[in-house]
């Protein structure tokens, strides 16, 4: 496996692992009637759908280090977007019901 099949295979995984992290989420949030749960559903959707269009750039960039220097960085604001912005909405909600959330 070359380095540009190595991007794809990656992505995929990180796309499983996002929709597997995702609907536990959702589920969580659902059990304990957390009332922004619908809004969050709608925010993760809208993150898969730039993950994907990350992914089409990924398999696209080649060896055009700036650019994948530019992807590098999408990346790690897609992954913060989430976990930082979005997630501390309900970080407290979720301890004051005894829940711990990794
Ligand atoms: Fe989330």
């Amino acid at each position: 496996m070359d380095n540009f099949d190595a991007v794809g295979v990656l992505f995929n995984d990180f796309s499983i692992f996002a929709n597997l992290h995702f609907k536990r989420e959702i589920e969580t949030l659902s059990e304990v009637n957390f009332d922004g749960y619908e809004k969050h559903q709608d925010d993760h959707d809208k993150l898969l759908l730039k993950l994907e269009d990350l992914r089409k750039i990924a398999l696209n960039i080649g060896h055009v280090e700036l650019e994948r220097e530019r992807l590098y960085n999408e990346l790690v604001s897609w992954v913060f977007e989430d976990v930082i912005k979005l997630d501390l909405v309900f970080k407290s909600f979720l301890m004051e019901h005894g829940y711990t959330y990794h």
